[in-house]
């Protein structure tokens, strides 16, 4: 190995079947060749290194890096400036000169950003993997042997996916025997529901199917994108007799960058106009191969409507979540993801937790994105209480500090102080990066305001989910053109509170509450200033009014209208003013017409009429074929000959946003 100092095994690649290492505090550290120890020191470490056996992904990296020497170290988000220290064996006071030499202030116990930390270790000679709270959690669950626990089976969690109105909740409901779409607000699905099935396998063995709805609407993409993230199977529901429409095409993309198996739904067989062949040749351009077409995915033609072919259809989920072997842990702390979440008026926030690893039990801390709770009480699908959930179980739970985001990882901790400092970390860290957005939106602003172009409709968004939220602000967004944009100001899952009528005075913003109310308060206050605050629950008719909003924020058009001609016949002073005798030639004169005094092909003058007379009557129109006396606001240099053109103009409001 010539000069190089010892480093990573050097016996070839690193055998990841190896026994896992004891402890992770040191983790496992090479040293750079200007190292100073001893080269008995140095050996010691290069053999420890060889019994302790890295993780996967540092394992990776160390790959990489093997022949560059470059010790490694894995840091946990929000990590420690004693723990940064720690890490690449230096005293703290190293840490803090360098963040010193940055013009950073830390105290040892303060948390470091991430790429902050990544680059202090390279300065000393370490190449940083940084994993997450949850991650570092959950590795240091498996090295404390914790989950060592035996893997056990857990039901499949299914996601229905289609196209808006092709029957994602008809088939759900059907399939469970209740009625969740006859209560939807405008029919449309607009929050993740999870619901578990309890059913016979062929064999008579008692199983469970969770299922997630998601919604069909464009607008909730991205809460599409989440289900599919959290999903084991994949139902593609498609309308037998509309076929692959353009949200199929995006759920089956989803599906596939998720890599999850899919089965076809051919609903609402029981139609007139359904053909299954036809939507499944229309799949296969969406290279989505069909069993009946020598591919591998099962279709399996169903109605809603009849309960037709509904067997056939959990039947198949259960043999394709057979082939993926799901198993998990039960005998850990939970580990799962938030499906969706919302305030409760009286209950505080409430949010859908799926659990995917351990078991939750109530009175659990556990810390959630950027907030953390215990668990006070926990509801399944039913809306009955529960003591414990356990993996491939939704499940409500009672007890956030603050509403989470749908999507976000939920990890039970059982080190509360640990898990504090995390929420404050990412508290923080949202709350830095809200700062620069707000930055960049004023910035904007002064330049938009400096073209003088660009309208803004500024809105404040309450919703009753942060998955609603999303998808709103999404949309909203999305409705931004370059004459006219939306500007968000504030977005937020909760009812409308005094704040943000506030917050909406302060910058002639109008609120949208979303299947939300508004505080009482918050109401009387928005009545006393003035403040615009709508009341929505259809998505779509948000998006409707704000566009109508935003055309009216466009300067009308203005269209000129010729209503009539005459020609000056002869000049007369009266009481210092010129008075036109004129004929009308064409079409008609109104005192409050506009007036063009043209003289061969120019316009000499623009303006309008200080009167109107005939006979020496002041009148209101005089038509075609007549004469009149008109006296002009504001030019006297008339000649006999000079026309007199009369016209309109009227603005027109903008139609649309083009
Ligand atoms: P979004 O949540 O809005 O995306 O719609 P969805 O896909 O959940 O559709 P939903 O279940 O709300 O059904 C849409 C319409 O199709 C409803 O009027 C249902 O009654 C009807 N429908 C659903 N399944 C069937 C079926 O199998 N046969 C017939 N005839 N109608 C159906
Ligand atoms: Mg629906």
């Amino acid at each position: 190995m010539g000069g190089r100092g010892p480093s990573l095994p050097t016996s070839g690649p690193i055998d990841p079947n190896a026994q896992k290492g004891p402890g992770r505090g040191a983790h496992f550290s090479g040293k750079k060749k200007d190292d100073k120890r001893t080269r008995a020191e140095r050996e010691a470490e290069a053999l420890e290194l060889k019994l302790r056996q890295p993780r996967s992904r540092a394992q990776q990296i160390a790959t990489e890096y093997i022949q560059d020497e470059i010790g490694i170290v894995m840091l946990s988000e929000g990590v420690t400036v004693k723990e940064l220290a720690e890490k690449c064996n230096r005293p703290a006071k190293d840490v803090v000169a360098k963040l010193l030499h940055r013009g950073i202030f830390a105290t040892i116990n303060q948390p470091l950003d991430t790429e902050l930390a990544k680059e202090i270790a390279r300065e000393f000679g370490y190449l940083a993997d940084i994993v997450s709270f949850e991650e570092d959690v959950q590795m240091a669950q498996e090295e404390a042997g914790e989950i060592q626990g035996e893997k056990l089976s857990r039901p499949p969690v299914v996601t229905i996916m289609g196209h808006v109105d092709h029957g994602k909740t008809s088939l759900l409901d059907a399939i469970r025997h209740t009625k969740v779409a006859a209560g939807e607000a405008g029919g449309i699905t607009q929050a993740i529901g999870a619901h578990h099935v309890d059913l016979k396998d062929p064999e008579g063995n008692d199983r469970q199917i969770v299922f997630i709805d998601t919604p069909g609407h464009e607008a909730f993409t991205k809460m599409r994108a989440r289900g599919a993230k959290v999903t084991d199977v994949v139902i593609l529901v498609v309308a037998a007799d509309d076929g692959v429409m353009p949200q199929t095409i995006e759920a089956i993309n989803h599906t596939k960058a998720a890599d999850v198996p899919m089965i076809v739904a051919i609903n609402k067989i029981d139609k007139g106009g359904a053909n299954p062949d036809r939507v499944q040749q229309m799949l296969l351009q969406h290279s989505v191969q069909t069993e009946a077409y020598g591919g591998e995915v099962p279709a399996v033609p169903v109605s809603a409507k009849t309960k037709q072919g509904l067997d056939e259809l959990l039947e198949t989920i259960l043999l394709v979540a057979d082939l993926k072997d799901l198993k998990a842990v039960y005998d850990c702390p939970a580990a799962g993801s938030i499906l969706e979440a919302r305030v409760d008026r009286g209950r505080g926030p409430v949010a859908t937790v799926l659990v995917q690893q351990g078991t939750l039990k109530a009175g659990e801390i556990f810390v959630a994105g950027a907030t953390m709770g215990r668990v006070r009480a926990m509801f399944d699908d039913r809306g009955q209480k529960i003591t414990e959930a356990t993996p491939s179980m939704a499940v409500q739970i009672l007890g956030f500090e603050e509403v989470p985001v749908s999507g976000d990882n939920f990890q039970v901790v059982e080190d509360e102080a640990k898990g504090r400092t995390i929420v404050g970390f990412r508290q923080e860290k949202a709350r830095a990066a809200a700062q620069l957005k707000q930055r960049v939106t004023l910035e904007n602003l002064f330049s938009t305001l400096k073209e003088g172009q660009i309208k803004e409709l500024p809105l404040i968004i309450k919703a009753d989910t942060s998955g609603s939220v999303e998808s709103l602000v999404g949309s909203l967004e999305k409705l931004s053109t370059d004459k006219v944009r939306v500007r968000i100001i504030h977005a937020a899952a909760g009812t409308v509170n005094k704040n943000d009528v506030l917050l909406a005075e302060a910058s002639s913003a109008s609120i949208i509450a979303f299947s939300t109310k508004a505080e009482r308060e918050a109401e009387d206050l928005a009545q006393e200033e003035g403040v615009d605050l709508r009341y929505h629950e259809i998505i779509y008719k948000v998006t409707e009014e704000i566009t109508a909003a935003m055309v009216g924020l466009l300067d009308a058009v203005e269209k000129e209208t010729i209503q009539g001609q005459a020609e000056v016949r002869q000049l007369f002073k009266v009481n210092k003013s010129m008075i036109a005798g004129s004929f009308v030639t064409e079409g008609k004169v109104q005192k409050p017409y506009r007036v063009r005094v043209k003289r061969g092909g120019d316009v000499l003058w623009d303006g309008t009429l200080k009167s109107l007379k005939r006979f020496k009557e002041d009148v209101h129109e005089v038509k075609n074929g007549l004469d009149c006396g008109i006296a002009l606001d504001g030019f006297d240099d008339l000649k006999e000959g000079d026309i007199l053109e009369f016209y309109t103009r009227e603005k027109h409001a903008a139609t649309s946003l083009a």
